[in-house]
């Protein structure tokens, strides 16, 4: 029969693949209608490709093929064509050495995922940790209008009549256990009740950090990022999505219209009002880059400074995701500062409005758990960013989480040349260590782990635990888990492995760290910092081939984000050239 493809509304990149009747053109249509796809679908409609980071070892992720259906019926509705498409899935929970080193390999992968196919609007269905800022980078470098949903957090974890919040209690119950509160059975037992549903980690932990972000930016619909997994409105909001995606390939609204500087600004205020994960530092400023947005980490400071934490979830408060799903979620965080003018309220979001105009009427439920700011949990909760000899591009510290008499402490180092000298000598009881010390721990930045784990929350010390302290401070160029806690400065640049100050330091130097001014200082002269630096030696380097070496050579420092070097910027969404 002769076919003539309609141009709805325009002829859309899909068409280069799926238009006309030329042998190429019946080449791949022809392969796609062995999925039994009627000839009309073909006619020029928007062909919408549902990212899914769905993978059994991916468990926060487990559910997200039950959710891409309901996508695939909004796309349907309204008149777009759904195809699911499976993308990497950086699981936090299992990747070793740790996902981080494959967030960018991820992001990679579904950058060229979108260019190469016949893809004209894509959905981001995501949850866990790195999948959410991986589809995001991977769909800014394309700038091919996308739109996040995420699967939600788990319900509320339940043991013994506390609340247990996913990694938050692992911390504080391995810390129990070494401390001599709590026995292995006790810890077993407290497992079966950590993980109550599908989801992600029902902290404010480092995935329901980056759903906020996601919506903050404005790539998600409002009031997607705390609906629980399990929740029926989970459902309906994959489905809104589903609808929105065809309308924003009709208008052409792109990830570049969304995520503008002012976007930047909004979600690095929500980051400091819901007492996010440091990890969202890496991410957008990652994200920025690949939009071409100069984001620094002078801005997080500057802009987070002034922002209360209204939110009162773990690891910096006492409730859960559920809770603040209850209390009214993100709209409400949003309507707050909007009021207390820390909102850039005519930012653009995916549904084509303003933010403010999605939240000004937004109503908060329970102001316990999201709290007036003259009750705040911390009048500062924006992330500290300190500077000094011993940091020179900066280095991270969550003031929410950390304990507010030591923001001002002058203590003797004592240094762990990588995890494993750290896990070999902590425990040991003839470690010259008490509280008022410094832990420093090298080699765990971008390239030195590699991959910057989550290993900057070192444990105490049992000899310390057992006086009952339950904080030091601790020094590193690692990062730390969104659920942890502690006065933990991280993502210290230049990282040791790249010859940063950090790795000179030795067990007996004096180390300065003031909050208030963001100061860290290695108390030694300039003139022993640079004897010290001028016979240090890198370690060992990265093997011979494949992506670890790829990785090794081209990550940059996390001050910048850690992306690799060559994927800065937008590389546009032009159709490659055909091979048949
Ligand atoms: Fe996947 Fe926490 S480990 S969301």
């Amino acid at each position: 029969m002769a076919f003539e493809p309609a141009t709805w509304p325009r002829r859309l990149r899909s068409q280069e693949w799926y238009g006309g009747t030329s042998r190429d053109a019946i080449y791949h249509r022809g392969w796609l209608k062995n999925q039994g796809y009627p000839h009309d679908l073909f006619d020029g409609r928007p062909v919408i490709g549902i990212l899914n980071t769905w993978s059994d070892l991916t468990p926060c992720n487990g559910h997200l093929r039950e959710l891409a259906e309901k996508v695939k019926a909004g796309i349907w509705e309204a008149g777009g064509f759904p195809l699911e498409v499976p993308v990497f899935s950086a699981s936090e929970n299992t990747f070793r050495p740790t996902a981080m080193m494959y967030r960018n390999l991820a992001a990679m992968a579904v950058e060229e995922t979108m260019r190469a196919q016949p893809i004209d609007g894509a959905v981001l269905l995501v949850g866990c940790d790195k999948t959410t800022p991986s589809l995001l980078m991977g769909a800014a470098s394309t700038d091919i209008p996308s739109i996040v949903v995420t699967g939600g957090p788990m319900l509320n974890g339940w043991f013994r009549g506390e609340r247990v919040g996913s990694g938050t209690a692992l911390w504080q119950m391995s810390e129990g256990i070494k401390a001599g509160k709590m026995t292995t059975e006790d810890f077993l037992e407290a497992e079966q009740a950590m993980s109550r549903s599908s989801g992600t980690c029902n902290t404010m932990g480092t995935a329901s950090t980056m759903a906020s972000m996601a919506e903050a930016l404005g790539m998600a619909l409002s009031g997607n990022a705390a609906i629980p997994a399990v929740d029926s409105r989970r459902r309906v909001m994959a489905q809104m999505t589903g609808r929105r995606i065809v309308q924003m390939v009709k208008d052409d609204l792109k990830p570049s219209d969304v995520m503008t500087r002012t976007a930047f600004e909004n979600a690095i205020r929500v980051n400091g009002a819901i007492g996010g994960s440091t990890n969202a530092v890496i991410h957008l400023l990652a994200i920025a880059g690949r939009v071409g947005i100069d984001l620094t980490l002078d801005d997080w400071d500057r802009l987070g400074r002034d922002v209360p934490t209204i939110v009162n979830l773990m690891p910096s408060g006492e409730y859960l995701m559920e809770e603040f799903f209850y209390a009214g979620g993100l709209p409400v965080v949003l309507r707050h500062l909007g009021e207390a003018g820390l909102l850039n309220r005519d930012a653009l979001t995916v549904s084509g409005v303003c933010i403010w105009d999605e939240v000004k009427d937004a109503r908060n439920w329970n102001e316990d758990v999201i709290r007036p700011a003259d009750r705040a949990l911390s009048a500062s909760g924006g992330i500290a960013v300190l500077k000094g000899n011993l940091a020179p591009d900066g280095a991270v510290l969550k003031p929410s989480a950390a304990s507010p008499q030591l923001m001002q402490h002058r203590g003797r180092a004592v240094v762990f040349e990588d995890i494993d000298d750290y896990k070999a000598r902590i425990d040991d009881e003839a470690l010259d260590i008490d509280e008022t010390c410094i832990m420093v721990l090298k080699n765990c930045g971008p390239k030195g782990y590699p991959g910057m784990a989550e290993v900057g929350n070192m444990g105490l010390p049992p000899k310390v635990l057992r006086k009952g302290i339950t904080d030091m401070i601790r020094i590193s160029d690692a990062r730390m888990s969104g659920t942890a806690y502690g006065t933990v400065i991280l993502h210290t640049s230049p990282e040791a492995a790249a010859g940063g100050p950090l790795a000179i330091v030795r067990t007996g130097d004096m180390i300065e760290v003031d909050v208030a001014v963001r100061r860290l200082h290695l108390d030694l002269p300039d003139d022993e910092i640079a004897a010290r630096l001028a016979t240090w030696t890198a370690p060992a380097g990265a093997p011979d081939s494949g992506y670890e070496k790829l990785f090794q050579a081209h990550v940059e420092q996390a001050s910048t984000g850690a992306d690799f070097d060559f994927l800065r910027g937008c590389r546009g969404r032009e159709v490659p050239r055909d091979s048949h």
